[in-house]
Formats: C-alpha cells, structure tokens, sequence
C-alpha cells in the first residue's frame, strides 16, 4: 500500500497529541491531487493542533491551512500534471486535511495557479498571513487611505500577518508605527519599514475617554480586545483600521462614538473565505508589493518534524514572523 508523511493531531481521552504518522494514498479522495512543496504555519493550525472545536471539529486530523506544490492529477481536467499551484484558506487545514503532509487532496475551486513573480516557497513564505495583510490593506485602501494621510498603526506586528502588515505598507509609502511586545525586535521592524516603535504595554491598556486625541490614520490590528479598541479611540477622522485577529481578546468594550463623531471605518478581514475574484486581485497587490525575501529573514524554515517545537513558540510568543514547512 502506497503511503505518505503527515503531521497527524489525535484526540486520546480528551487531550490532543500530534504526531508525524504514515497515512494511506485512499484519504486522497478529491478533486486534485497535489504533491506539497511547502507549507506554513498560522495562528489557525495552532488552534487545529489544540483541539480547538471552532476550527476543527473531527480528529483524526492533518493541520495546514496553506500549502503549495505539484499538480499529480486532477479529476476534473481544469489542472495539468506538473503544474505548480497554490491553496491557501477555505477549508483547508480546518475539516479538510491541510498542509502539514506530503501530499494534500482538495476541491479544484480551491486551486490557483502559482502567482507568476514568486517562486513555489515564496508563496508560502508569504501564505495566509502575508495574504490577509495585503486583505486588510486593499480594503484601507478601497476606503481611500493613502500615505499623506498620516502615520499608520500595526499592531502584533512581529506576528506572521504584522511582518507583512509592516512591510506592505511601508513600500507603498505609508509611514508605519510598529507595535510589539518583543522590544529586542525593533531593529528587524525598522528593516522592515517601519518608522517608529511603540510598545505592546502604552496600546493594549484600556483608556478610559470614549475618544482620545488622534494620532494615527489607520492601520491593521491583529490582535483585538482592548488594542483594537485604541486604535479605533485614536484614529484620525474618517480613518480604517482593519481587524483580523484575537491574540489579545475577543471582546470589545467601547462606545459608538468613534464610528459617528470621527466616522472610523472597522474593516472586517477574513481571508479563508475570500471569493476568487477579489483573492486573486489581492495577489496582484501582493505581486506588486510584497518582499518575502525580506520578511523570510524574520521567520525560520523547518521540516515535519519540527512542528511541535515551532508551534510551541508560537504559543509563549517567542517568535518572529512566519514558520515555512519545506515538504
Ligand atoms: N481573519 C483572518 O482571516 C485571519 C487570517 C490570519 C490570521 N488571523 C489572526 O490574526 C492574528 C495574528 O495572526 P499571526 O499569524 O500573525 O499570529 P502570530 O504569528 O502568533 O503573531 C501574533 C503577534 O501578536 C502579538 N501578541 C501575542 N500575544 C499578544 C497579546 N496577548 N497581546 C497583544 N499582542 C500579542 C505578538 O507580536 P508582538 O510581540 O510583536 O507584539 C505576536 O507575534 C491571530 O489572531 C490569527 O488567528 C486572522
């Protein structure tokens, strides 16, 4: 019987272990058959490889919600043997075995072709996380955000989406504060484009005032709760601060007054589900301006086996930009 390498979650008397396991060619049941090249590692498959039932509800289970490759076959004929493709989101990873194998079966919808200025691992050096900030930052700029207005604010922004946050916005010409917990990482964030560093601390205290004095003209938040919160209280008028993320907290605890005496627009960002057409127009803006050899500096290559430890940091925080998964 034919077989394959995946980093496998099971779920024993209530406690989730993960582990690399040799699973049968019969799992590949859909559409594509894909031989994966590279994977990556997200909030999200922290989440999966935990037991996180809003993620994924049945276990056994392979993480990954991004992943690249080789086409091996494709039922459907839309797909050539040997094609070099991309699957990012959707249900990748979640209650579809995801990326964290040697080789991935999905629905041809989910498919793209791999955007033609990055190579197979820059794809996913840039993965979910460099796709929903590029998201965050076409909607900033659909709403009319453009770089006279101001300083823009990026919060988490050593995370996987905020190295990419940073440095999109930065090469568009937006002046960027950077906001992070890691005060050793302000060199790596001035590389990246930012101009100023503000600290984790002086953002995610609640401020009491329903709104304090602007001093930014938007930005993206990754982490939620009381620093969204902020950012929305001391936004510029009529500036965008696009929310992807819940680090920090899911509640938010403000009053309206910001949406209707500043008019703060809150742009809602959620990547896995973003349709075709617009996906492929944020990969356009990717193309345009994303620098993965840039921001790879940030992260780390690792192989299968060495998930546990890089997830492991990625729960204390203690890392930098994105984890690749070379297959
Ligand atoms: N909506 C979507 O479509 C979508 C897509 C991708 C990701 N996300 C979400 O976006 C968030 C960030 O994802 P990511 O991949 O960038 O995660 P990540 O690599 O773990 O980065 C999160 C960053 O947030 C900061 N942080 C961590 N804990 C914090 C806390 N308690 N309070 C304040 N800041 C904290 C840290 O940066 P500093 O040390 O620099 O402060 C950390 O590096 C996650 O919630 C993820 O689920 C959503």
């Amino acid at each position: 019987m034919k077989t394959f390498k995946a980093y496998r979650t099971t779920e024993e008397n209530g406690e989730y272990i993960s582990k690399i396991e040799e699973l049968s060619f019969d799992l590949l049941s859909n559409d594509v058959i894909i031989k994966t090249a590279y994977s990556g590692i997200n909030y999200k498959d922290l989440l999966s490889i935990s037991g996180n039932k809003g993620v994924t509800k049945k276990y056994p289970h392979t993480a990954g919600i991004d992943a690249c490759g080789i086409i091996v076959s494709d039922k459907t004929g839309t797909f050539t043997s040997g094609d070099e493709v991309v699957v990012m989101g959707y249900d990748l990873g979640m209650n579809t075995d995801g990326g964290f194998a040697e080789y991935i079966s999905v629905p041809v919808d989910w498919v793209i072709h791999k955007p033609s200025r990055f190579t197979l691992q820059e794809t996913m050096e840039i993965g979910t996380s460099g796709f929903t900030a590029a998201l965050g930052i076409s909607k900033m700029l659909q709403m009319g955000a453009i770089p006279s207005d101001g300083p823009v604010i990026v919060s988490g922004a050593t995370g996987g989406v905020g190295v990419y946050a940073v440095q999109i916005l930065s090469k568009i010409g937006f002046e960027v504060w950077a906001v992070t917990g890691k005060k050793e990482t302000e060199e790596l964030l001035y590389k990246l484009g930012a101009k100023s560093i503000l600290s984790r601390e002086e953002i995610c205290v609640p401020k009491e005032k329903p709104l304090v004095r602007p001093r930014w003209a938007g930005g993206i938040d990754t982490v939620g709760g009381d620093t969204l919160v902020n950012l929305l209280k001391q936004c510029k008028k009529s500036g965008s601060i696009a929310t992807c993320g819940n680090v920090g907290g899911m509640d938010i605890n403000m009053t309206v007054l910001p949406f209707i005496l500043n008019g703060i627009n809150l742009l809602g960002i959620n990547a896995a589900d973003t349709p075709m057409n617009n996906r492929m127009k944020v990969w356009e803006l990717l193309e345009k301006y994303a620098e993965p050899s840039l921001v790879s500096k940030t992260g780390k290559e690792i192989s299968l086996d060495q998930i546990s430890d890089a997830i492991e940091s990625m729960r204390k925080s203690s890392h930098t930009g994105r984890f690749l998964i070379k297959l």
